[in-house]
């Protein structure tokens, strides 16, 4: 297959409508879309993939109206968080809607949903005119695509085209919010921070302290985010082995005498979640065969980037 590169929605969307499979930026990472409503499209996506069968995908919407026919009911707390956070980084969960086909959600009664604020997925989402299914535009196990040559490095040849954009704003997946019970359950942290949504619905709990027991959200329990190099977590800068095929990520300089393949000293939690994934991708492409990232404090978006880092340095 020729997978088409254009920077034009309209070209995009109607590779869409002709039941292919399309990436897009969004503000988190690339995504990658079919018709939420074409159950062969979607299954495009899993073999494109090489995703499980198992692991439900998000659905993606441009208008508040599209969610009514997605949802079988909006929950009070998931009403009062798309008031705040939507269009943006959060993918609520709620009971499906009948008429969603199950391909989408993997079996599951429910629905993971969010409306990107990013515009170029907007407009895709306005000219397909129907949600788009869209897990992230990576291979399946690989980190999340923050770049549109990342998303070709994977699924060249694979999928039918690549609207590009920039560098995606986040760097790091949605924060997924199950909104079905009565107190909000955070499945995985992400950009809308748990004290974002603490600020909405004060009951908001993390489901799962970071990497145990995945049980809530199917795909968590899959590996994920791996670069082929080994990912070893430390405290301190300091603690870092250099080497020529060492790399290192973290928030403070390595000692100055240390000599790293590749390093990258971030100006902040921002923007270590924007360099993340990217930076595990080029440690790739240079053979490195161990990176070592520097932990951060969990609170913020710190929370995002230590689980998307306990991921990647499990395997
Ligand atoms: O930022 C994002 O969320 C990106 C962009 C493209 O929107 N998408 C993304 O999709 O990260 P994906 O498929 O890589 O991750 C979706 C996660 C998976 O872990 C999946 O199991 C979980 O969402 N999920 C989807 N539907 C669910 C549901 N009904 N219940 C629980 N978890 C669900
Ligand atoms: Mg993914």
């Amino acid at each position: 297959m020729r997978t088409t590169i254009t920077n034009d929605p309209r070209e995009a969307a109607a590779f869409i409508k002709r039941g292919g499979v399309v990436a897009f930026p969004t503000e988190t990472v690339y995504g990658l879309g079919a018709n939420l409503f074409d159950e062969a499209a979607i299954e495009k996506i899993f073999v494109a993939k090489g995703r499980p069968q198992d692991n439900p995908l998000i659905a993606h919407i441009s208008s508040i109206e599209q969610l009514l026919h997605l949802a079988g009911e909006i929950t009070p707390t998931a009403h009062a968080f798309i008031a705040v956070f939507f269009p943006g980084p959060l993918t609520i969960i709620l009971p499906k809607a009948a008429g969603v086909p199950s391909a989408a959600t993997a079996g599951l009664e429910t629905i993971g949903v969010r409306m990107p604020r990013h515009p170029q997925a907007h407009e895709l989402l306005r000219a397909c005119g129907s949600p788009l299914a869209a897990p992230s535009a990576n291979l399946s196990g690989r980190p999340s695509p923050t770049t549109w040559q990342a998303v070709a490095e994977d699924l060249d040849g694979r999928i039918d085209a690549i609207l590009c954009g920039e560098q995606t704003e986040v760097g790091l997946e949605s924060t997924i919010v199950d909104c079905t019970g009565s107190v909000p359950l955070v499945l995985r942290a992400g950009a809308v921070t748990l004290e974002q949504l603490r600020t909405v619905v004060s009951a908001t709990t993390l489901a799962v302290p970071n990497l145990a027991g995945a049980i809530r959200s199917p795909g968590t329990h899959h590996r994920h985010y791996s670069p082929q190099a080994r990912v070893m977590l430390v405290d301190d800068s300091r603690l870092a082995d250099d080497g020529p095929t060492a790399a290192y990520i973290g928030l403070d300089p390595p000692p100055p005498k240390q000599e790293f393949a590749l390093q990258y000293v971030c100006s902040g939690l921002d923007d270590y979640a924007h360099e993340l994934f990217r930076f595990f991708r080029i440690c790739d492409e240079a053979k490195i065969s161990v990176i070592y990232c520097q932990t951060v404090a969990e609170a913020g978006l710190g929370l995002a980037l230590m689980d998307r880092m306990r991921r990647a340095a499990d395997h």
